[in-house]
């Protein structure tokens, strides 16, 4: 019996089902707030039973891609307030994924053509982002040279977290997910090859994984834990984080002290290196042991493979990204075993509403 179209309780939230739209950045803000193309796209996915914004930067520092949205402005709220209505009256529930790039980000996107910041110096060397050229065009280019934070600039960091929390309360998100994933600043903190720190932040896993801890207990302090998620990627090796022998005390670590800290979820991502798992079940059961909130899971996930884990009790919530993108009915689908479509690669980044707002609604074919 599949239980993924079961209700779930996720924090104090009932969730019609247990089916994630994953973070997706689309890049299709003409400016940094979010407008009606948005909303509409996300009202058109409101049957999942929560929506993972895409990556929105908590301040102008922490952007790392042209015409993503952020959330630090009184503008974009009103922006982002016109996407958590539509999803709202939809039925729908809506947390914002909140997002510093730290390295991976070109001084074309900084304020005053600043170098990016992070844990330590080190330029992730295979980092690309979606950034202005010399000419002013915007296309892929190589990450610019970081510079390491200063103490009281990570505590500032946080300070723009906790900011930016407030902000999505005003929007009118039911939550909020910490972007702990893919190699960006939190990851550089995590991983020992970014994070070359000889202060209270670097050095020891303890040392490491506190900017994360404490960001999590200030956001958690400003909305409530119960509406805090976070997102990890363990063992990815994306972005120049190269593997490292204590990465899975890390994640066991953080496991137990988001357990005790009572945040709604973490939502691991596998990134599939060749299409070979990295979060196998053993380490998945260790994860659920460590850590008593729920557990989300993206990845190349399937019904059948979604359906698997949760028969195991190893995860609570499944998440998909590139199925939200061209199935906006992809419950509907997932349960009546209709065809999936799979989205255009030349339209994921950038441009307007085609590619976004124009793949159908599955339509059974007439017998006559
Ligand atoms: C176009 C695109 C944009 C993405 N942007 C983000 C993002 O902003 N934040 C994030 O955590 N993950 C991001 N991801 C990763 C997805 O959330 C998801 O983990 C990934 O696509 C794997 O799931 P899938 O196999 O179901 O697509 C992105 C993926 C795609 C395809």
């Amino acid at each position: 019996m599949t239980q993924l179209f079961d209700e779930f309780r996720l924090g104090g939230l009932a969730l019609g089902n247990r089916v994630v739209m994953a973070p997706m950045t689309r890049a299709r803000c003409t400016d940094t707030a979010a407008g009606e193309l948005t909303a509409e796209y996300y009202r058109q996915r409101a049957t999942a039973g929560l929506i993972v914004t895409e990556g929105t930067p908590i301040s102008p520092e922490g952007q790392g891609y042209a015409h993503v949205p952020g959330i630090w402005t009184d503008e974009q709220v009103a922006g982002w307030r016109g996407v958590t209505d539509a999803v709202h009256r939809e039925g729908g529930q809506i947390f914002v994924q909140l997002w510093h790039v730290g390295r991976l980000s070109h001084v074309s996107l900084q304020p005053q053509g600043a170098q990016p910041v992070s844990a330590s110096d080190s330029r992730a060397r295979d980092g690309m982002t979606f950034a202005f050229d010399d000419s002013g065009a915007v296309g892929f280019v190589p990450v610019s040279d970081p510079r390491a934070l200063s103490v009281a600039e990570v505590e500032r960091v946080a300070d723009d977290f906790v900011g930016a929390a407030r902000k999505a309360r005003e929007a009118g998100f039911d939550g909020v997910e910490l972007h702990g994933a893919n190699g960006y600043l939190i990851e550089q903190f995590l991983n020992p090859s970014s994070n070359k720190r000889t202060d209270r932040y670097g050095g020891s896993v303890e040392n490491r994984v506190r900017f994360l801890l404490e960001v999590v207990d200030r956001v958690s302090a400003e909305v409530g834990a119960s509406r805090v998620g976070v997102r990890l990627s363990p063992f990815s090796e994306l972005f120049d984080m190269p593997a490292y022998p204590e990465a899975a005390e890390t994640y066991l670590h953080l496991a137990s002290e988001f357990g005790r800290r009572g945040i709604a979820y973490v939502h691991l991502i596998d990134q599939l290196p060749e299409g070979r798992r990295l979060l196998d079940e053993d380490f998945l059961r260790s994860f659920r042991t460590a850590f008593s909130g729920s557990i989300i899971l993206a990845g190349g996930m399937t019904h059948e493979l979604a359906a698997h884990l949760m028969g195991q009790g190893l995860i609570d919530l499944v998440a998909f990204g590139q199925p939200f993108i061209a199935n906006p009915d992809l419950v509907a689908r997932l349960r009546n075993d209709w065809p999936l479509a799979t989205p255009d690669p030349t339209s994921l980044y950038g441009g307007g509403a085609e590619g976004y707002l124009d793949y159908p609604r599955y339509e059974s074919p007439v017998t006559l």
